[in-house]
């Protein structure tokens, strides 16, 4: 592509004043990383057409430990042709606060790719060694989309590891090519692109093809599938769903983790199928299991299959133990389960259709129910939420914690008085539910712990953000309490309290 005599003068004139600024920079404190603040970070983005920033605060050990790597990438990097920047902002310092907000930093560190005077704002998505920063950002900063100019080129960018998209065209113009251009530059940090004028030079398709037509190597199923249609949405659409396979694999191969992550994406029902890779009846159940991943292809459910070695964290947060191996969970949207324990290839046909037919019951994690509940807080578990909150027609305080959660325990003495002093009124529980044995149901929104919420006997669910003293609790409950009178007329006896 031409450029235009302005756009090169523009070019030039940042370059200069980029080669003076980093200079500058490095001299005044001698870092090649830029520090930049509320003063300066506007000005940063808009002179430079390529400036990462770490958003940081001090006391985050993932930063600390990343900082010697970033400054190293810094100072290499500030040599590169176009130059690359790289900066951090102390995120945690007030003056820098609404900064962090508007690029929606909530975690750190956080880091992000600036072009464009800051048009363009994407996800650092690259490793966090020096070197490995130094490879991910050159790449970033060059061209979306590689030329390919010979069948070595062609295999040694495309490779048997990774999603691949070439662009085959008769020549490098035209709208076609343009929407080719702009996805690659849209969707760059997720995909390697690239594109040739030569079917012959890539490794699978047909070889005698002319294009427009973008092909996606992809190293699973088909290995390449085609597209002719080239306008924008199209084209992502396309994109999108063919990089995502037909059965995605948990175990512990790092590539295999960009494809988890888009598994977890979207509004699909997600099935998992956990089971012992090594073990005997592997092969058998993960064809059957294919087979049905194609059966139910497009039709709202994603397939996954994870090795039992990869997934303890699954198997702590779905509740379930090496005993129920091989084990398919199926996650909706909404967050309802549905389990099959020791499942044998035989039954997996039937299950999903089952599934599909609405004729499955969903799976709840719970703690068993406890035999006795005679202490002051009632313990709940999520078998006896509905029991304890909805039908019983009283008053509860519920208190949501996690086992090892500080501020929980400072709380649990204070749960104590209030509920001796409403030890007296049968109208009013106070319970807890461990929150990481027992799945919360949708009512309640758990983000942290305690979360504490109050439903009325009438059935007003309200959370208490009060603050955590025995008084301001008491009066949270008194006031908002219904009475007897007002309540459901199918509340039960005194007794009822007892029996929890
Ligand atoms: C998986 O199966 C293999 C072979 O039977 C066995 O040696 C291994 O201990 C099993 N792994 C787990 C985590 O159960």
């Amino acid at each position: 592509m031409e450029m235009s005599a302005i756009s090169r003068v523009r070019v030039l004139v940042s370059s200069i004043l980029l080669a003076s600024f980093v200079f500058s920079a490095v001299r005044a404190d001698e870092e090649a990383v830029l520090t930049l603040d509320a003063s300066s970070f506007d000005e940063a983005i808009e002179k430079n057409p390529f400036v990462v920033v770490e958003f940081y605060a001090p006391w985050c050990g993932h930063c600390k430990k990343l900082a010697p790597e970033y400054e190293k990438a810094a100072a290499v990097l500030s040599k590169n042709d176009p130059p690359v920047i790289l900066a951090k902002v102390d995120a945690n310092d007030d003056v820098n606060k609404d900064i962090a907000a508007k690029y929606g930093v909530r975690g750190f560190p956080t880091l992000k790719i600036f072009r464009n005077e800051g048009k363009n704002i994407q996800d650092y998505k690259g490793p966090r060694d020096a070197d490995g920063i130094v490879e991910y950002l050159r790449k970033q900063a060059g061209p979306a989309s590689a030329e390919i100019k010979s069948s070595e080129h062609a295999e040694s960018l495309i490779g048997d590891k990774k999603v691949f998209i070439v662009g085959l065209f008769p020549e490098f113009s035209g709208e076609e090519y343009e929407n080719f251009l702009a996805v690659a530059e849209k969707l760059r940090a997720d995909y390697d692109f690239g594109h040739t004028l030569d079917a012959k030079f890539l490794p699978r398709g047909d070889s005698a093809a002319k294009g427009p037509i973008v092909r996606l190597f992809k190293p699973f199923d088909e290995l390449v599938v085609e597209s002719k249609d080239l306008n924008v949405d199209a084209l992502e659409s396309f994109i999108e769903a063919a990089s995502m396979p037909l059965v995605t694999t948990f175990n512990k191969d790092p590539a295999n983790h960009p494809f988890l992550s888009k598994f977890f994406k979207g509004a699909d029902a997600k099935a998992m199928l956990f089971l012992n890779f090594s073990s005997e009846y592997f092969d058998a159940l993960k064809s059957k299991y294919h087979e049905i991943a194609l059966e139910y292809k497009g039709k709202g459910i994603r397939f996954l299959i994870g090795d039992l070695d990869a997934s303890q964290a699954a198997f702590q947060y779905f509740g379930l133990n090496n005993d129920q191996v091989p084990v398919i969970v199926l996650q909706e949207n909404d967050g309802t389960k549905y389990l099959k324990p020791n499942v044998e290839s035989a039954q997996i046909a039937t299950w999903f259709k089952e599934y599909k037919d609405g004729t499955l019951k969903p799976f709840r994690k719970s703690e068993p129910i406890p035999e006795s509940n005679n202490e002051l807080v009632k313990v709940v578990v999520a078998d006896s939420l509905l029991d304890v909150v909805q039908k019983s027609g009283k008053n509860v305080l519920l208190e949501f914690y996690a086992p090892w959660c500080g501020h929980c325990k400072k709380l649990a003495p204070i749960l104590d008085e209030v509920a001796v002093s409403f030890e007296s009124d049968a109208d009013v529980i106070i319970a807890k539910m461990d929150a990481t044995a027992n799945d919360v149901p949708s009512d309640f929104s758990v983000r942290g712990y305690p979360t504490l919420y109050f439903s009325s006997a009438s059935g007003k669910i309200l959370q208490y953000d009060g603050d955590r003293t025995k008084e301001d609790i008491i009066d949270f409950i008194k006031k908002n309490k219904d009475t007897r009178a007002e309540s459901d007329s199918t509340a039960q006896s005194d007794s009822a309290k007892d029996e929890l």
